[in-house]
């Protein structure tokens, strides 16, 4: 596992305690909308990495039931009395738990999402997190993807679109830019690709984010 991992975990338990997590407020929600609309909604639902829930919440109210994975669990504490609070018991559940070993069973998910999470993981360690997602993914379930393309071109001092292998690490964090090439090489052989699309945000910098959906074989 990548040396950086630690001090990762430790730069986003202190990003949500100190309320600088800028990511919460990205808007790609609408987009994320138009991939599932054509997949059942009666489903369960595993959105991994779900920070503060912007993304889970949303699923949540197509009729999804949604479980959240993040593994700080200050936040997933925080994340379940806002449940109660909002409304949402029973139709979303937040779970303290690392991608690398997710804790559930088989086979039990319809759906998974990750929206900014794997940016995060290390090229090496990428056989590992596919290994856990479509171990938890029923045959026939459905992977939607949203992480940073490789088409931006700039990020911070980082010039994505420019690099050879898309890594870059600042502040503590990792963060690959990526393309469907490499969805399709993580995935390929127990998937396919339904659906994939680069999407640019002006009122986010610029950024561009890789949209993809992808269908495990039945
Ligand atoms: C950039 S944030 C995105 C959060 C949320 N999906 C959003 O779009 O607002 C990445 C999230 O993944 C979580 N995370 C990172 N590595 C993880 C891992 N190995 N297992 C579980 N969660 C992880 C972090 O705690 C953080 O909440």
């Amino acid at each position: 596992m990548n040396e950086l991992y630690p001090k990762q975990k430790q730069r986003f338990k202190e990003a949500y305690a100190t309320g600088t997590d800028k990511w919460s407020n990205n808007t790609y929600v609408q987009e994320g909308i138009s991939f599932l609309q054509r997949l059942p909604h009666n489903t369960t639902v595993l959105d991994i990495g779900s920070g503060r829930g912007n993304w889970t919440y949303t699923m949540a109210d197509l009729g999804m039931k949604v479980i959240g994975l993040d593994y700080i669990p200050e936040l997933i504490e925080r994340n379940n009395a806002d449940v109660k609070l909002r409304g949402y018991a029973g139709r979303v559940a937040f779970m303290a738990g690392d991608v690398f070993n997710i804790p559930l069973q088989d086979k039990t998910i319809d759906i998974v999402t990750d929206f900014n999470t794997l940016q995060h993981i290390h090229p090496n360690d990428w056989n590992l997190y596919t290994q856990e997602v479509l171990r938890v993914l029923k045959p026939g379930g459905f992977i939607l993807l949203v992480q940073l393309s490789k088409m931006t071109e700039t990020f911070i001092n980082f010039e994505p679109r420019a690099s050879k292998t898309g890594n870059f690490e600042i502040h503590g964090f990792h963060y690959h830019f990526f393309t469907k090439e490499e969805f399709q090489d993580m995935f390929g052989e127990d998937c396919s690709i339904v659906r994939s699309e680069v999407h640019t945000f002006p009122h986010m910098d610029n950024h561009r984010y890789i949209f993809t959906l992808l269908q495990k074989k039945a």
